[in-house]
């Protein structure tokens, strides 16, 4: 079914690789006109470019106030209102002990993930909020939801991210603006390879090893996270507001039937503790 974003306005953080150029990409096809925001300006102009002339690119850094300012006034200034922000740009951010990490590396990976999703949210409210209408979306993550397997500051930050989404939800809901997260699994980016260059070879091999291991028995792809944020722009969603979606082939769930112990997962009858009779 398409054209579900007919006549919409849509601005993407983190829009030149990944996750954000995938939903660049589906929003568009969808009939929105989409700003393609990305501190890479090679990457995101080439999305640009690739999508026509319904999109357009814009230089942001989202942990710079000045930038995400820009960024929502490009948008307004192009197509004159914004019906979605999707606040998508993200990395890893510090890893490693908590005794080696240094305060700057922890500033910086606050300001990108926890910060950037504020500044979003604070430039569109009032464009919204004048609209009586608009879906802000944010990429946080099974790192929010599930303990162990990312790095410290990711986790707390990805987990603030889906706080903030419920407590703003509550404060604009009235005003017809709708607030959500998504919560994704593992998925086949740049991001998951640990290089903001990964080719295709380094992609295979992530699907080949830890997708198979996941409980859907596959690696997450961009598209599958887009679809999900196309939902939560499009007016199919108009009851959904202060959700994190969790989009992860059930890692959240837990692990796989077979990783499970053997005893748990072989038939056998019951035996222990049978009630008499029974
Ligand atoms: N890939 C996964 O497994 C996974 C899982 C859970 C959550 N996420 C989240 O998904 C989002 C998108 O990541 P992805 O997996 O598509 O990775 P990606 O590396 O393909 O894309 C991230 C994009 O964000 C941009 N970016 C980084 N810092 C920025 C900044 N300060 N300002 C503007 N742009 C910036 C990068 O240039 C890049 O284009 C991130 O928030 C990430 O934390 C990813």
């Amino acid at each position: 079914m398409a054209g579900r974003l007919e006549g919409k306005v849509a601005v993407i953080t983190g829009a030149g690789s990944g996750i954000g150029a995938e939903s660049a990409r589906l929003f568009a096809a969808e009939g929105a006109n989409v700003l393609v925001s990305d501190m890479r300006a090679e990457s995101g102009e080439k999305v640009a470019a690739e999508i026509g002339d319904s999109a357009a690119f814009q230089a942001v850094d989202v942990s710079r106030e000045a930038d995400v300012r820009a960024m929502i006034e490009a948008a307004m200034a192009r197509w004159g209102r914004i019906d979605v922000l999707f606040n998508n740009a993200g990395f890893g951010g510090a890893i490693g002990p908590i005794e080696s990490t240094s305060a700057d590396d922890y500033d910086i990976t606050f300001d990108v993930l926890l910060k950037g999703v504020f500044l979003g949210m604070k430039y569109v409210a009032p464009i919204m909020k004048a609209q009586r209408a608009g879906s802000i979306i944010s990429t946080a993550s099974v790192a929010a939801t599930i303990g162990g397997g990312s790095p410290h500051l990711y986790a707390v930050a990805k987990a603030a991210v889906v706080k903030l989404t419920e407590t703003v939800a509550l404060e604009l809901g009235a005003q017809g603006i709708r607030v959500n997260c998504i919560c994704p699994g593992f998925i086949a980016t740049p991001l998951a390879v640990g290089h903001p260059d990964a080719d295709e070879d380094a992609f295979e091999k992530l699907r080949n090893g830890i997708g198979r291991s996941q409980p859907i028995g596959r690696l997450g792809e961009p598209r599958d996270i887009a679809q999900a944020a196309l939902y939560l722009a499009s007016d199919d969603s108009t009851f959904v507001t202060g959700h994190a979606m969790v989009v992860d082939g059930g890692v959240n769930a837990g692990p796989a039937w077979d990783h499970w112990p053997k005893w748990m997962t072989e038939s056998r009858p019951l035996k222990m503790y049978r009630p008499k009779g029974r």
